[in-house]
């Protein structure tokens, strides 16, 4: 709201393509390489999103969202992805979920950067790709389109830091802002019950900044921010816009795509998550 400073804030990505095109393996790469190990160890924990310091800037990735959950989320009105990283196996082609998320992207209003992998293969032929995509008015950049296309290996590295770039490019253009002035509120990216710990619910922040010890609502539940840490299962004590950070205190587990918020004391917590269970 005014007079709260606002800052660029990181780009939020979402992986998509059809199967076996190398999502995974992509994401499980650039986790691998590009996320500063914390001092507990290291990447020893899993959670549905994380986020990397480039030299170009920050990125945070959304683990989860399959089409499954990107389309859940979206019918919960979470708009929670900047930009659509778009998987298509250099060896295999345009195939129907590559299409189908094009769709999605698009009646998203999301940009795509076209992530053409599996370029290790002797069978990789990335002019097909382009030729396929642009029957689809994807067009390439380098043909008088707008959409980057990055040639990558989730296997060797090959293009990685390139396509890195290419989000920051595609970023840069959208200029993301956030307040993190601002009282928190985000996304829940996934949720469940563990066993010793309670409820844990990763929230990726949208604005403002997440602290330990907030009061917050998320879907019909809230509860008092008891823990947080980041992807690498590192504690730390706030977290400020396009940050994921898993949370422990909630009285239940919310779903994908909820949205989650600060608010001023436990009393409105507990009328808001109330009122959310009526409906
Ligand atoms: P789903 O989640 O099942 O849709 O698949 P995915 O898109 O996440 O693909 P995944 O990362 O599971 O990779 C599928 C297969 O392709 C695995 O056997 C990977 O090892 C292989 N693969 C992924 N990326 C590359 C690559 O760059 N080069 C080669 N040669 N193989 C790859
Ligand atoms: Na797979
Ligand atoms: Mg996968």
């Amino acid at each position: 709201s005014e007079g709260r400073e606002k800052i660029k804030r990181a780009p939020v990505i979402s992986v998509m393509g059809h199967v076996d095109h190398g999502k995974t393996s992509l994401l499980d790469y650039i986790r691998r390489t590009k996320v500063a190990s914390g001092e507990s160890g290291g990447i020893t924990q899993h959670i549905g999103a994380y986020h990397v310091e480039t030299d170009h800037g920050m990125v945070s990735f959304l683990d989860t969202p399959g089409h499954a959950a990107f389309t859940a989320m979206r019918a919960r009105g979470a708009q929670c992805t900047d930009i659509v990283i778009l998987v298509v196996a250099a060896d295999d082609g345009v195939m129907p979920q590559t299409k189908e998320a094009v769709d999605h992207a698009r009646s998203a209003g999301v940009p795509i950067v076209v992530a053409i992998n599996k370029m290790d293969k002797e069978e990789a032929d990335p002019d097909r790709i382009k030729n396929e995509l642009a029957g689809m008015d994807v067009i390439p950049e380098d043909w008088g389109g707008d959409t980057q296309f990055v040639p990558v290996s989730a296997h060797t590295g090959q293009g990685i830091d390139e396509l890195l770039e290419a989000v920051l490019l595609q970023a840069e253009i959208l200029e993301l802002e956030a307040s993190p002035d601002a009282p928190a509120k985000g996304v829940v990216v996934e949720s469940s019950l563990e066993r010793g710990r309670g409820s844990v619910a990763t929230v990726l922040v949208q604005n403002g900044t997440l602290r330990q010890g907030d009061m917050v609502v998320a879907g019909s539940f809230f509860g008092k921010v008891r823990a947080m840490t980041d992807e690498a299962g590192k504690q730390v004590k706030e977290a400020g816009p396009s940050i994921p950070v898993e949370i422990l205190g909630l009285n239940g587990t919310p779903d994908a795509g909820d949205e989650f918020f600060a608010v001023a004391d436990e009393k409105k917590a507990k009328e808001l998550a109330e009122f959310r269970q009526t409906r």
